[in-house]
């Protein structure tokens, strides 16, 4: 598939590799033992993009489990079974087109539903947990992963750890106000995760319990890990961009309340911090220990009184 093409798929620039790492196994499985998974036939993956989440949480799942993954893009549901084949998972596996906002199955079909970043890019988030909840059986579980995106702007490494106070509050200011226009043009809040259990309790779910993965992706010379290549290699890809390109962080930038004046002036400082960041990865001095705030939120679908 051709870049242009990739583009305009949704979340193009954020599969990669790296994705098969964002989760410890050993917490996972803690997590199994914590929902009692034993009894989980059925599990629906809603926004599986190529099937990273719904792959590495299945390994904590009893081996007849069957997964369904959903996505509205079709490439990635085709990208997603291509995966399956190459882990020799395709017997438990199966993908679909669909919309999270009209999940195509019928009422009360599945143990588990989940996902993983996906309501951070819903225009309405709490619609869509309503019908993950529609399609969840009585008694059964509701588990999603989303993160404060925000949070991860202050996370620091030997580069930034000396910036002046200025310096950090303007890089929050920045990401502020391009996650506040990403929210107010309708498409989601990047830091939803904060929100989860709250929304879980007004979705009248019981036994809310609320998680943040214990898992960092350090990053420290020599980088000798297949985990810290990857990591490093993405460093080095994203150096012309932040979170978002150019052009989709001045959209978001604009519809937070900011001026394409002061735009263009924290891109160029962004720029200026990302090249020091891929010099000193090539001079292989950089290092940081990588945290992120990714909350695991779960919650039972009430029985039939
Ligand atoms: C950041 S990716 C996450 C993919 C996957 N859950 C993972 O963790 O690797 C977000 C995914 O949600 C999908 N998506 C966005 N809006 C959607 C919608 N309304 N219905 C179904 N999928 C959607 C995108 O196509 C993309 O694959």
């Amino acid at each position: 598939m051709s870049e242009k093409n990739r583009k305009k798929l949704h979340s193009a620039d954020y599969f990669s590799e790296a994705r098969d790492f964002w989760w410890n196994l050993d917490f996972l499985k803690l997590m199994g033992q914590r929902w009692q998974v034993g009894n989980i036939n059925t599990v629906l993956d809603v926004g599986c993009g190529q099937g990273h989440w719904g792959q590495v949480l299945s390994q904590i799942l009893p081996a007849h489990t069957t997964v369904v993954g959903i996505d509205q893009e079709p490439q990635w549901v085709e990208e997603a079974g291509r995966r399956t084949q190459y882990l020799e998972l395709e017997e438990r596996f199966s993908y679909a087109q669909g919309n999270a906002d009209a999940i195509p199955f019928p009422d009360c079909q599945f143990d588990l539903v989940t996902c993983q970043t996906v309501l951070i890019h819903m225009a309405s988030p709490f619609a869509v947990l309503e019908e993950m909840i529609r399609v969840l059986k009585p008694g059964g579980l509701l588990a999603v992963a989303e993160p404060n995106n925000l949070a991860g702007v202050l996370m620091f490494s030997n580069l930034s750890t000396g910036a002046s106070i200025e310096q950090i509050c303007q890089d929050v200011e920045f990401h502020a106000i391009c996650e506040r226009g990403k929210f107010n043009l309708g498409e989601g809040n990047s830091s939803l995760g904060d929100l989860i259990p709250g929304y879980f309790s007004q979705l009248g779910l019981q036994n809310i319990q609320t998680y943040i993965s214990d898992k960092a992706s350090p990053l420290f010379p020599p980088y000798a890990s297949r985990e810290q290549q990857v990591s490093k290699q993405l460093y080095l890809d994203w150096v012309e961009r932040g979170r978002w390109s150019r052009g989709e962080s001045l959209r978001y930038f604009l519809a937070g309340g900011g001026t394409e004046q002061a735009f263009a002036t924290y891109w160029m400082q962004m720029l200026q911090k990302n090249k020091a960041v891929e010099q000193s990865l090539l001079k292989e001095e950089f290092y940081t220990s990588g945290g992120a705030v990714m909350y695991l939120v779960s919650g039972r679908k009430p029985n039939a009184s």
